[in-house]
């Protein structure tokens, strides 16, 4: 039998006791964060802004609506939303509070401060009552949440009857060769530029290693019609680099 102290769970590909990740992860990104935009337009070639579009394509925001972007760190799914929605309320929520204080320095933070909330919190015990919000992102947020279904299950909740989930994340190449491709590089490449950019290869070495620990897209969907959602879909993004997962609760 295991009980809740003796629960274990990857960082990377290391195995750790439950109790311990959202320590780590909080190390790893309050690390980065202050590097973190610029690393991300490196070593993606500025590509998680298509993705980051593409998430708002599907979504189609609309005026008015109430945005909970869950692992939100330094904003830039609530500026997006804020910007297509045209009116609104946006709320950024992050467990490691040095990404939200990156986030509040932008300059687009400034121009919707009126629109915007920055709150720490964990995904798995979001601090709103039930049906709050017609819209729950995250984005690039849930591989590093200790137990996923726990923070779907939470989106589930906080959104009102009629509300949209959207998750954009790595999940697995469906193309073996595109795999072994994308391996090369991150494996060999992006620690390194963390280290040059970031002063720190360990923080983007667990990057890369969660990526590869995340489930793939069929068994993530069966988790986000396990919380409840319906009419739960994803799309593949750049031959299955990224993927997003869309659902409704009705
Ligand atoms: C790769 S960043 C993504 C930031 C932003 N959403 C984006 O797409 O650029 C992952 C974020 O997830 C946050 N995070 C990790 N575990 C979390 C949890 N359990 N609850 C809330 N945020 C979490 C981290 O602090 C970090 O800011």
């Amino acid at each position: 039998m295991t009980d809740d102290t003796s629960r274990t769970t990857h960082f990377g590909f290391t195995d750790i006791p439950e109790s311990e990740k959202a320590g780590k992860v909080q190390g790893v990104f309050g690390s980065v964060a202050s590097k973190y935009d610029v690393m991300n337009d490196a070593m993606s070639f500025g590509i998680h802004r298509i993705w980051k579009d593409a998430m708002m394509d599907w979504l189609a925001p609309r005026p008015g609506q109430k945005l909970l972007d869950v692992a939100g760190g330094t904003g830039d799914i609530s500026f997006r939303f804020l910007k297509r929605a045209g009116s609104g309320h946006a709320t950024v929520l992050d467990l490691t509070e040095p990404m939200l204080v990156a986030g509040r320095q932008r300059a687009e933070a400034d121009a919707m401060s009126g629109s915007l909330d920055w709150v720490v919190g964990d995904a798995m015990a979001l601090p709103f009552p039930d049906n709050s919000f017609d819209v729950y992102t995250i984005s690039f947020g849930i591989r590093n949440v200790t137990r996923p279904q726990e923070a779907l299950n939470e989106a589930f909740r906080v959104l009102k009857p009629g509300g949209r989930l959207m998750v954009l994340e790595f999940n697995q190449i469906p193309n073996d060769m595109m795999q072994k491709v994308y391996d090369l590089y991150s494996f060999n490449i992006i620690p390194r530029m963390g280290q040059v950019i970031a002063k720190d290869s360990d923080s983007y070495q667990y990057l890369v290693e969660s990526i590869r620990k995340f489930p793939d897209q069929e068994t993530f969907l069966g988790m986000v019609r396990a919380a409840g959602f319906e009419q739960a879909k994803y799309r593949n993004l750049s031959m299955g680099i990224a993927c997003l997962h869309s659902g409704w609760k009705i």
